[in-house]
């Protein structure tokens, strides 16, 4: 190997060990979706199981401004956590698990809440996506 192909081989090397390693999530940090609601990682285990908190803050939603407890787990930049929206004095009847994963400073996810509209009826099931920033 040439000098100039050995020099550009380890630039590379350098290069990619700041940038192409693999990202993963981490316990204390806090993010804010674009709903404004508060997801808190406290705790990481050893096996990836994570705890911590949930504020909801989005409009058109219940059970707002109280902290949920969440549970799930992380694989590397890979992240799945679920709350029940019962709390003692509150209780919307309603459950929401997210999957997603992180890039740089987001976690992108997407939702699945299932409620109970009426209870005459079978639960509902809505899905949509949140998308969650470093604060
Ligand atoms: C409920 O209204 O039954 C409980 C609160 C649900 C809030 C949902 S969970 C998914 C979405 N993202 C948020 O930050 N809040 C809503």
């Amino acid at each position: 190997m040439r000098y100039f192909d050995a020099w550009l081989l380890s630039g590379l090397v350098l290069l990619c060990s700041a940038t192409c390693h693999a990202q993963s999530i981490q316990p204390n940090t806090r993010w804010v979706n674009q709903r404004g609601s508060i997801l808190t990682i406290t705790s990481i285990g050893a096996d990836g199981q994570i705890g911590g908190s949930f504020v909801n803050h989005a409009k058109k939603f219940a059970c707002k401004d109280d902290a949920y407890p969440i549970n799930g787990w992380t694989d590397g930049q890979k992240i799945s956590f679920s709350v029940r929206w019962k709390i003692v004095g509150h209780d919307c009847n309603s459950i929401t698990a997210w999957v997603g994963y992180m890039t740089g400073a987001q976690i992108t996810t997407e939702w699945t809440l299932v409620y109970v509209a009426d209870s005459s009826h079978a639960p509902a099931i809505l899905r949509e996506s949140d998308i969650f920033k470093s604060q």
